[in-house]
């Protein structure tokens, strides 16, 4: 039976491992790392799916700022990685983990500015997540715009940069 559990419960190393499976080692140069460098990880909105005692797939948010170029200034939460162990994809594992963080980010009031770096053919057609509004976002490293995705109310439409947050808005 798969579990969700939080995933501060988990060893890092073995979170570590599961990303380095999932994504490959040389998945830190990605512009989304850069992102979440010297945060620490939203522990309300980040699970690990458990089969018994094995670690099966994980996801993390982040706290992110976009600072407009105009000046005005959105908390928004990152999602991501979701990593499903490559012998467990396809089995609606990653599809949980979303499903749980989207869940808690509206019980914390965090789900009106989310957004992630992603294949639109999975957070799109699954989670509602567009392109329509990142347009005129930076972000500090190259991206494929196709794949820089958000959702919620609060999404701002605006040109501007998103950075590392260290507060978790509130
Ligand atoms: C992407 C990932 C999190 C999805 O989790 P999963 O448990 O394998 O997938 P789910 O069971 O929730 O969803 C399966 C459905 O999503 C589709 N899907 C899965 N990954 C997809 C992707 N990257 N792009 C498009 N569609 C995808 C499948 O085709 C399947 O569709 P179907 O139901 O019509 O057959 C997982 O496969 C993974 O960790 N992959 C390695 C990391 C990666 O490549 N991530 C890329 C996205 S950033």
């Amino acid at each position: 039976m798969i579990e969700l559990i939080p995933l501060d419960t988990v060893a890092p190393d073995a979170v570590e491992r599961l990303l380095d499976r999932a994504f490959g080692t040389d998945r830190h140069g990605r512009t989304a790392y850069r992102l979440r460098k010297g945060v620490r990880a939203i522990p309300a909105l980040s699970f690990a799916a458990m089969d018994r005692d094995v670690l099966i797939g994980s996801i993390q948010c982040w706290p992110v700022l976009f600072e407009g170029d105009g000046g005005d200034n959105a908390p928004m939460v990152l999602v991501g990685p979701v990593a499903v162990a490559p012998e467990r994809q396809q089995g609606g594992i990653g599809r949980l983990l979303m499903e749980a963080s989207l869940a808690a980010a509206h019980e914390w009031r965090l789900d009106d500015a989310m957004m992630l770096v992603g294949d639109p053919e999975y957070y799109a057609r699954f989670f509602g997540f567009s392109a329509e509004r990142t347009g005129g976002w930076r972000l500090p490293g190259p991206f494929e715009p196709r794949r820089l995705l958000a959702r919620g109310e609060r999404v701002p439409a605006a040109s501007g940069e998103v950075r590392p947050a260290q507060v978790v808005p509130a």
